[in-house]
């Protein structure tokens, strides 16, 4: 991973202050799971990180099991401490996103991506979409909280807007760090309005999209996707 992620003390700082509204957005995919009425089942994190997403959102809803993917071994081996206090049966893979999720022979119930498929350019998130859509069950749920642009926002907008907050609000980081996160991501983030992450969901066979949260800067939206 380019930038700021080469030091995940600096994210999980960020974290730490809630700058990236994680609670917000994990209760709001707290909020859907126990909406759907049964539970989070088998649960797959895609760029899970260091997992701490995850224990946000899971960590009384005794998931069925927990299949963590990320990138890069570091990014694991912080989620495996993190996992040590978890009671639910988990597991963490190194590997690309799109090619587990090409390569997973089981259905699962619940995926949950956060602020990490806005990597993928804006040609290769229909793929990623339908992808989602074949690994999930009966009553699937797709939970995602990403970087979301205005409609009609240039991409090198949202960066600056993106940047005007991160320089207001990082503020357990130090200056240099919160330039360091501007840079990436003006570097490595692809940002699309939700209406737009909704209509690729909906091509790819999805039936239902409901924006659950998003933070009062609108820079990232947690969304919803059900196969029902
Ligand atoms: C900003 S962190 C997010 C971590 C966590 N999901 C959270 O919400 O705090 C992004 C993570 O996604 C991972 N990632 C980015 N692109 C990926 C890909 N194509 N496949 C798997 N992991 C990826 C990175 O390695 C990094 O750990």
């Amino acid at each position: 991973m380019r930038g700021f992620f080469a030091d995940w003390a600096v994210y999980q700082a960020a974290v730490r202050g809630n700058s990236l509204r994680h609670r917000e957005a994990a209760a709001a995919m707290r909020a859907a799971i126990t909406a759907r009425g049964t539970g989070a089942g088998r649960v797959l994190d895609l760029g899970c990180g260091d997992a701490g997403m995850a224990s946000l959102v899971l960590a009384d809803l005794s998931p069925h099991s927990y299949l963590g993917i990320d990138l890069t071994p570091q990014a694991l081996a912080l989620a495996e401490r993190t996992a040590a206090a978890w009671a639910f049966p988990h597991a963490f893979q190194v590997g690309d996103l799109r090619t587990v999720l090409a390569h997973l022979s089981e259905t699962v119930d619940t995926v949950i991506v956060s602020l990490a498929m806005h990597h993928l350019p804006t040609s290769d998130k229909p793929e990623f979409f339908r992808l989602v859509r074949e690994r999930l069950g009966p009553a699937g749920l797709l939970l995602m909280y990403e970087p979301a642009s205005l409609p009609g926002e240039l991409r090198a907008d949202y960066c600056d807007r993106a940047a005007h907050a991160f320089r207001l609000h990082f503020t357990e980081v130090s200056p240099p760090d919160v330039e360091a996160i501007i840079d990436h991501v003006r570097s490595a983030d692809y940002p699309e309005p939700p209406g737009d992450y909704a209509r690729m969901a909906l091509d790819a066979g999805f039936r239902s999209v409901r924006v659950g949260y998003e933070d009062p800067d609108r820079l990232w939206a947690m969304i919803a996707i059900g196969v029902d």
